[in-house]
């Protein structure tokens, strides 16, 4: 099968968070299959170019439509780790893709917007006529919109579009002028309930919206997650079109690239180790402590890996620092946040703890020493007020990492409590919690702070348990061929 994605991020070359691993986890998963995958993203000036093979121009005369004119772009080809990449580098005065990063500015939609009818214009000027346009987010959402209202009566009448959410908090909602920007001429036609317009302002348009009316199937991260913004408000307003869309509406549990995230043959660690030679997980501990300048000594490492945002617990994870410390804990923060307020408040937690030799708060982006810290650390925390899906309890297992986390969304589809959970002994793989409080938070991290230090036979098997699961795209990367050929077939 012939596939594109289109996407804001891919990993490693331009990433914020979880879905630019699940694009680049997905496609190889599909390539492994037998299927063809091409990926278009913007050719920002902040990609990992180091991670780029043979970029080249290939196509330079693409004029895309924008307010009546349109803007001249180049299309560059490349590999990404094996992966068949198009890079489109708009010539315009707005200088879209080159701001240092990837979103935070007031024109992101329009920049977004703009992309996405610059991907479906080089398909259909390249010829390219692939079976599936998967695309992501609302950044990205306007491609079934443009194939189904522009494209399909210029002749591309061949694609499905599978359309998946990674997170529906942010949905890419603005005014009037994004018709006049794309060429989506009848304002009348799109200000509808049945299209475009948002389901709070009548007056907006929803980029997300227009994602899920137009697509062939809309997917979310996690079947937990799926059900939870349908039927229990966390859909951020979607609610009622999720309803109107259910019979093409799902959720697929993301996969983890054991190529890129596996202790065995991970490239940033110091030390390989899996379930045949556990202890060398704690020479990796012992770099990981060396390398932050923490004490070395007794105590269980309990790690924080993302984004700060509130999204992620964030008083939570405060709570738990201070918690950790006060129960014979050490504790590692990595994490960064574009909300200036955000990021000071966690300089200042910084300060305050500067002299504690149990702990350490990093705040930027840092892909080599999250690895460390997944190998390194004993627990993983993921506090979550909301989580689609969550990458990192499932990559903090494969490494012998113990997740806890709270009773929501993906954490609860694949973290089973080892005190409490259903499932067989053998199968219970971390510590979960249901209430968004500190006593919530206390419940699950005590029982594993305790388990550590008063049963360690028990808490070896926990880390046996979580690493022998099977988190790969194998299962996915099915599901996902299933609902290609059944949009294909309809
Ligand atoms: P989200 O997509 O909501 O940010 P996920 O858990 O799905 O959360 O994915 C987060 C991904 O981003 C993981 O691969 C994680 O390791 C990575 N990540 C997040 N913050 C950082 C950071 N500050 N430095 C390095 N990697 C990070
Ligand atoms: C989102 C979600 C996260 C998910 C990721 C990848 O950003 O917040 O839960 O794992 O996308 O799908």
């Amino acid at each position: 099968m012939f596939i594109i994605q289109i996407t804001p991020e891919l990993a490693p070359v331009a990433k914020v968070g979880g879905l630019a691993d699940v694009v680049f986890g997905l496609s190889n998963e599909l390539e492994i299959r037998g299927n063809h995958v091409e990926i278009i993203l913007p050719k920002y000036d902040c990609l990992r170019y180091d991670h780029i093979w043979g970029l080249c121009e290939t196509y330079n005369d693409l004029w895309v439509p924008w307010y009546g004119g349109a803007i001249h772009c180049t299309v560059y080809f490349g590999f990404v780790h094996g992966r068949k990449c198009f890079f489109i580098e708009p010539h315009s005065a707005d200088n879209f893709f080159n701001r240092g990063c990837i979103y935070g500015f007031n024109d992101d939609v329009m920049r977004f917007a703009f992309f996405t009818r610059a991907a479906m214009e080089f398909l259909w000027k390249s010829g390219k006529n692939p079976e599936i346009i998967h695309c992501h987010d609302w950044q990205t959402a306007l491609a079934p919109v443009f194939l189904f209202e522009i494209y399909k009566f210029l002749g591309m009448t061949h694609p499905r579009v599978c359309f998946t959410i990674h997170n529906f908090k942010h949905q890419g909602v603005t005014g009037a002028q994004l018709l006049h920007a794309t060429g989506l001429n009848r304002p009348e036609y799109y200000f509808h309930y049945d299209r475009l317009q948002d389901n709070f302002n009548p007056h907006a348009l929803n980029l997300m919206k227009g994602g899920v009316v137009y697509s062939n199937f809309v997917t979310t991260v996690s079947p937990r997650h799926a059900s939870e913004a349908k039927d229990q408000g966390q859909g951020f307003g979607l609610e009622p079109t999720l309803h109107i869309h259910h019979v093409k509406y799902g959720g697929v549990v993301n996969g983890v690239d054991y190529n890129v995230w596996n202790p065995e043959i991970d490239r940033y660690l110091p030390y390989h180790f899996g379930l045949d030679n556990i202890d060398d997980k704690y020479k990796n501990k012992k770099a990981l402590r060396d390398r932050l300048m923490i004490a070395d000594n007794e105590k269980p490492i309990v790690a924080f890996v993302g984004r700060l945002d509130p999204q992620k617990g964030l008083e939570l994870i405060r709570h738990a620092i201070f918690y950790t410390l006060h129960r014979r804990g050490q504790f590692v923060l990595l994490g960064s946040s574009p909300d200036g307020q955000i990021n000071s408040y966690f300089w200042s937690l910084k300060h305050q703890l500067n002299d504690n030799p149990d702990c350490h708060i990093e705040i930027g982006f840092n892909e080599e020493l999250s690895h460390l810290i997944y190998a390194g650390a004993d627990i993983m925390l993921v506090p979550s007020q909301f989580e689609p899906c969550g990458l990192t309890q499932l990559i903090a297992m494969r490494y012998g990492t113990i997740p806890v986390v709270r009773e929501v969304g993906g954490l609860a589809d694949t973290v089973f409590d080892k005190d409490y959970s259903y499932k067989p002994l053998h199968e219970r793989n971390g510590y979960v919690f249901k209430n968004y409080d500190y006593s919530g938070l206390e419940s699950a991290l005590g029982r594993a702070l305790s388990c550590y230090y008063d049963y360690p036979e028990h808490f070896r098997e926990l880390m046996k348990n979580a690493m022998r699961y099977d988190f790969s795209w194998k299962n996915p990367g099915q599901d996902y061929l299933n609902i290609y050929d059944y949009i294909r077939e309809k």
